[in-house]
């Protein structure tokens, strides 16, 4: 099947598609141009990087950049159901942990906009079914069911489902807003930990497609450039999902900070040369004792960066951290389908047949991070006090 061309070799315009829509069945341009008009998709001209918005939510629709179409086309897919929503996280076209936790509070405000009727306990069991069905979308990340418990409280001191309606939406924005600035402040924190022309490495996606602000570990190569301070950003493929492949470098080219794309398995290779000042990665889950569940290869990458003597930092807003979550062997390890390790881009590469093992996370241990990196200060080690004194801070 043809693909769509693009025009030229810029950033895509943004398409915007409504998720009630039928997928196109396409067998050539022809079919595409027809499928484009007949489901009213609106092109727009411009495109501007710095103001990537990963969710958001508009007068009763839930917008989300699919980001497993990213590079190659950035579309805007246009939820009005709540269930669709939960899909989009579980499919991962929106994904990185603070995104998830900000997404799930939108499902959670539209499903309450969708129910219908004003009775206030059948209200709750509906809701109380949505919470459920969010938090089985993805194990791993914390801040999607930071994100749900916050929402629960809300609707507790609620009386009325016009009162809840309301709530649950406010609370949401809030939890955006919230992240938003978590983002800036630990990117000020993180970036004076850089010496100067910091050569940086980095996995996965922290920007701004994974967050509600500039994102975490790639917020601090962002404020970095900014300052001066960075040389230059190191970005791993990251194998399976390719999201440092497909995603950190889309966010890196559109502002212009300098990066070279490598593949996951060269980061040993470039420490060894002494190429690398830092390594800089988010967070899926930060248990009591530091110990850090993030994408699969984070502990390969601190394991590598303590043999080299190369500081390793984990950075992440305080709703990351799981204060329930002693240490990292209690953190649930998300599995993925077996075609993400077969497949690249849609095609097998592997023989039809091939036993996978797919863990989407891995657990870094306390002892190889160096900090972590919050909106509220940097953690020092021993974790189990810092950690616990910046979540104090925490509102
Ligand atoms: O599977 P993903 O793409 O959701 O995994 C994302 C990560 O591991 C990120 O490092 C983490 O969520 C932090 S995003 C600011």
């Amino acid at each position: 099947m043809p693909k769509p061309q693009h025009c030229g070799t810029g950033v895509p315009p943004v398409l915007r598609l409504m998720s009630r829509m039928p997928k196109p069945h396409l067998h050539g341009q022809d079919a595409w141009a027809t499928f484009l008009i007949c489901t009213g998709i609106l092109w727009l001209v411009a495109f501007r990087a710095v103001k990537v918005r990963p969710i958001e939510w508009q007068e009763g629709v839930v917008c989300i950049l699919d980001q497993t179409q990213l590079p190659e086309w950035v579309v805007v897919e246009e939820f009005t159901d709540w269930r669709g929503v939960a899909e989009a996280i579980r499919a991962m076209k929106v994904r990185g942990a603070p995104a998830i936790g900000i997404t799930a509070a939108y499902g959670i405000a539209l499903a309450a906009h969708q129910f219908e009727g004003e009775e206030m306990s059948q209200f709750r069991a509906f809701i109380g079914e949505v919470f459920q069905e969010f938090a089985r979308t993805r194990p791993t990340a914390v801040n999607l069911f930071w994100a749900i418990e916050r929402m629960q409280k809300v609707l507790n001191t609620c009386t009325t489902v016009r009162e809840a309606r309301e709530r649950l939406l406010q609370e949401a924005h809030q939890i955006l807003q919230e992240d938003y600035e978590a983002d800036v402040k630990l990117a000020q924190y993180g970036a004076l930990l850089l010496p100067p022309q910091a050569r940086v490495m980095t996995l996965c996606n922290t920007g701004a497609l994974a967050t509600g602000g500039i994102g975490t570990a790639l917020g601090i190569i962002r404020v970095a450039w900014q300052q001066g301070r960075l040389a230059k950003a190191y970005v791993c493929e990251t194998r399976p999902r390719l999201q440092g492949l497909r995603l950190t470098t889309w966010e890196l080219l559109q502002e212009g900070i300098p990066f070279q794309l490598i593949t996951d398995n060269m980061a040993g290779w470039l420490m060894a040369q002494g190429k690398v000042e830092a390594v800089v990665v988010g967070a899926d889950r930060i248990a009591v004792n530091g110990d850090t569940a993030n994408k699969i290869g984070t502990y390969s990458l601190a394991v590598l960066a303590h043999y080299h003597r190369i500081p390793f930092y984990v950075a992440a807003p305080t709703s990351s951290i799981d204060l329930g979550t002693p240490e990292g062997k209690a953190i649930p390890v998300e599995h993925r389908d077996a075609t993400e390790v077969t497949h690249i881009g849609g095609l097998r590469l592997a023989p039809q047949g091939t036993p996978v093992l797919n863990p989407a996370f891995d657990i870094t241990p306390a002892e190889l991070i160096t900090a972590i990196i919050t909106e509220h200060g940097v953690a020092q080690p021993p974790y189990t006090t810092s950690l616990r004194e910046l979540c104090s801070k925490a509102p």
